[in-house]
C-alpha cells in the first residue's frame, strides 16, 4: 500500500481510511512491516483512536499508575522555575493528549507576561478535539494552534516560531515509548522547531521497584489491558482486519536488561488473521505476542546521554516521585 491508487482503490472496496491518506498509507505499511517481522510488532501510536485516548485517560487515573501524578506534583513544584529558566513566548506540546497537565506551565508563562501561543500536537484528533475548546476558554488572549499529526515525520506542519522563544515539552514519559535510536533521531530531527535560545522539556519516568513497574502496566482493574486489546480493535477498523480480541491477552513485564517495560498482546492459540486492507493473512503460533509497546525507565545519566546523542546538552534536571523533568538546548 503505497500509492494514493492503492488508496482510492481500497476506498471503492468500501474500505475507509480513518485519517488523511498520506498517514493512513504510512500507518498501513508500519502494520504491514511489523506483523511480518519477528517477533512481531505493531505502533503504539496506534493505541490512540478516541476509544484509546479515553482508556488512557483512566490509566492515568488509576491508583498503580503513579507517573502521571508525579509530573503533575514535579510540575507543580517547578514549573515557575522552569519557566523563568526558558523565558517563552510560546508552547509546543508533543503528544499533547488530553493537555490536563499543561496549565502547569502555561500558568507561569502567563504570570510572566509573554504567552503568545500553544501549539499542542497529537495524532489523536479526538484527544485535541476535546482539549482544545477549555483551554481556549482559559487563555483567552493566546493563539492555540493545534496540529493532528505524527510528531516524528509531520513536524514540518508546525508554523515558525513567532518571534519569541519556544519550550517544546515532551510530557507524560511518552519518549520513553520509543527505542534509542528512535529517540536519536527524534531530538534530531526537533532540532528543526528547538531553535538557539529554545528549550526541550522531557518528562521521564525512572527505573524503579519492577513490582511497581509492572503494577503500574497491569491494574487490578484490567483497564492497560483493555486499553492494549484496543489497538486490535484499531487495526480492524482502520484496516478491515479479522482480530478475535478475545483470543489475546494483555501482558506486561520490566525487562531490567534493558530497562524498560514491554506491553504484548500474547495469542491464546494457534490462528490466522485477515488484513483485508493489506491483502494479507498473518499466522499465529499458540502463545506466540505482539510486541505493542515499550516503555522505558530512565536515571540521570542516561537521559543525559539521549540528550548528547541528539546533539543537545542537560540544562536542569528536577526529580521528584520516582519521575524526572529535564531541560535540554540544541549545541551548537
Ligand atoms: N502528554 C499527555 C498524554 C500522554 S499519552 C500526558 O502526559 O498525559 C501519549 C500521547 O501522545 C497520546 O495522546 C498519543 O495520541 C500521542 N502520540 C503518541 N505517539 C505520537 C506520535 N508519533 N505523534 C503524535 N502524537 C503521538
Ligand atoms: C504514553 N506513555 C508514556 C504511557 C507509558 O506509561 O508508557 C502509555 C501507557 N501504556 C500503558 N500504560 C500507559
Amino acid at each position: 500500500m503505497s500509492t494514493a491508487a492503492d488508496v482510492a482503490a481500497l476506498e471503492a472496496a468500501g474500505v475507509e481510511p480513518g485519517a488523511s491518506p498520506e498517514t493512513w498509507t504510512a500507518l498501513a505499511g508500519e502494520v504491514l512491516r511489523g506483523l511480518l517481522a519477528t517477533p512481531k510488532t505493531l505502533p503504539p501510536k496506534l493505541f490512540y483512536d478516541a476509544r484509546g485516548s479515553e482508556l488512557f485517560e483512566r490509566i492515568t487515573e488509576l491508583e498503580e499508575y503513579y507517573p502521571t501524578r508525579a509530573e503533575a506534583a514535579l510540575l507543580e513544584r517547578v514549573g515557575a522555575d522552569i519557566v523563568a529558566t526558558v523565558e517563552p513566548t510560546e508552547l509546543v506540546e508533543l503528544g499533547s493528549g488530553s493537555s490536563t497537565k499543561t496549565p502547569l506551565l502555561l500558568d507561569p508563562i502567563a504570570s510572566s507576561g509573554r504567552l503568545e501561543r500553544y501549539v499542542p500536537v497529537d495524532v489523536s484528533a479526538a484527544a485535541l478535539d476535546a482539549a482544545v475548546p477549555s483551554l481556549a476558554e482559559r487563555y483567552p488572549g493566546i493563539a492555540i494552534d493545534p496540529h493532528v499529526c505524527d510528531f516524528t515525520s509531520q513536524l514540518d506542519r508546525l508554523a515558525p516560531a513567532a518571534g519569541g522563544r519556544r519550550l517544546v515539552a515532551l510530557l507524560g514519559g511518552t519518549i520513553g515509548n520509543f527505542q534509542p535510536v528512535e529517540v536519536r533521531a527524534l531530538l534530531a530531527e526537533l532540532r528543526a522547531v528547538v531553535g538557539p535560545g529554545d528549550a526541550l522539556l522531557l518528562g521521564t519516568d525512572l527505573v524503579k521497584d519492577p513490582k511497581v513497574l509492572e503494577a503500574a502496566y497491569d491494574d487490578a482493574s484490567g483497564v492497560t489491558a483493555e486499553f492494549n486489546l484496543n489497538m486490535l480493535a484499531v487495526v480492524n477498523r482502520e484496516l478491515a482486519a479479522d482480530f478475535d480480541l478475545d483470543s489475546f491477552r494483555h501482558e506486561a513485564l520490566y525487562n531490567p536488561t534493558l530497562e524498560r517495560i514491554e506491553l504484548r498482546l500474547r495469542s491464546r492459540r494457534p490462528q490466522v488473521v485477515r488484513i483485508e486492507a493489506l491483502g494479507t493473512e498473518v499466522t499465529f503460533l499458540a502463545g506466540e505476542s505482539i510486541l505493542t509497546e515499550i516503555s522505558r525507565k530512565f536515571t540521570r545519566e542516561s537521559v543525559e546521554r539521549a540528550y548528547d546523542d541528539g546533539g543537545y546538552r542537560l540544562r536542569a534536571w528536577y526529580e521528584g516521585g520516582g519521575y524526572a523533568l529535564s531541560l535540554g538546548s540544541p549545541r551548537r
